[in-house]
């Protein structure tokens, strides 16, 4: 969090008088002068204003969520939909999803108050892959699995990345399919299979990275452990398979 904000949070001043403060020279994170906009790692920063310790006793939440069909996952949501915060009701702190999933779509959704996590976590270069389990209408051929392995122009516009299939099955009038993608252009699975003139019947994310499903019930969640988050923290700077 930054330190402005830290500050804010903490009860001490509000994040206007912080920056008057950092100005003047009077903060110090650990001991260097702070900067305005110096992100603070609450788990192991120390602030000083004056010399004197500044704690700040904001908990920070992460955690896995079972989103169920039927939730936007937006804080609010203007035509009054049920959104994911109505799942979450017992976390008395403000978080937030990173990243989206369909009104239509269930699985798994981080949520957080953590917003350096966030970035990290969103931005293009973090190459965390996201399985999704699909059941689409039709039967899915060889030349159709090659084409989603190799890269679809969807829309028009944008070619998709390489994806990985990890299973898939033809039935009578529709097959299931597991499909791997590390990018999230919105609504990407469906489009992806509306290229191939197989829409999404329905639509699971079932990982994101190393966290799977397993054991979680639908509409619950639970706390991502301390390994978790530092391990999601740092596919970033890995950038390893994941
Ligand atoms: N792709 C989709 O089409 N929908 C989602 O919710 C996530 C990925």
């Amino acid at each position: 969090m930054r330190i402005q904000k830290y500050l804010s949070t903490a009860g001490f001043c509000s994040r206007r008088k912080a920056e008057e403060l950092i100005l003047e020279n009077r903060i110090k994170i650990n001991n260097k002068s702070a900067s305005i906009g110096d992100i603070i790692d609450i788990s192991k920063d120390k602030v000083f204003v004056d010399g004197k310790l500044i704690n700040n006793n904001t908990k920070q939440i992460y955690i896995l969520l079972y989103k169920p069909k039927g939730y936007v996952s937006t804080t609010s949501d203007p035509e009054g939909r049920k959104t994911v915060l109505d799942l979450v009701t017992d976390i008395k702190e403000r978080i937030y999803p990173v990243g989206r999933l369909d009104y239509d779509t269930e699985g798994l959704l981080i949520m957080t108050n953590d917003g350096e996590f966030t970035n990290i976590l969103t931005h293009p270069s973090h190459l965390v892959e996201k399985v999704y389990k699909a059941k689409c209408s039709g039967n899915i051929t060889k030349e159709k699995l090659n084409q989603l392995e190799d890269g679809i122009l969807i829309e028009n516009e944008y070619m998709t990345n390489k994806a990985n299939i990890y299973y898939a099955q033809n039935f009578k009038d529709y097959f299931e399919i597991e499909i791997g993608i590390k990018e999230g252009r919105n609504r990407q699975v469906r489009k992806m299979f509306a290229e191939l003139k197989n829409p999404v019947l329905s639509l699971k994310r079932i990982k994101i990275g190393f966290l799977t499903i397993d054991k979680l019930k639908r509409g619950k969640y639970r706390e991502l452990t301390k390994k978790e988050i530092e391990k999601l923290k740092k596919l970033e700077v890995n950038k390893e398979n994941n």
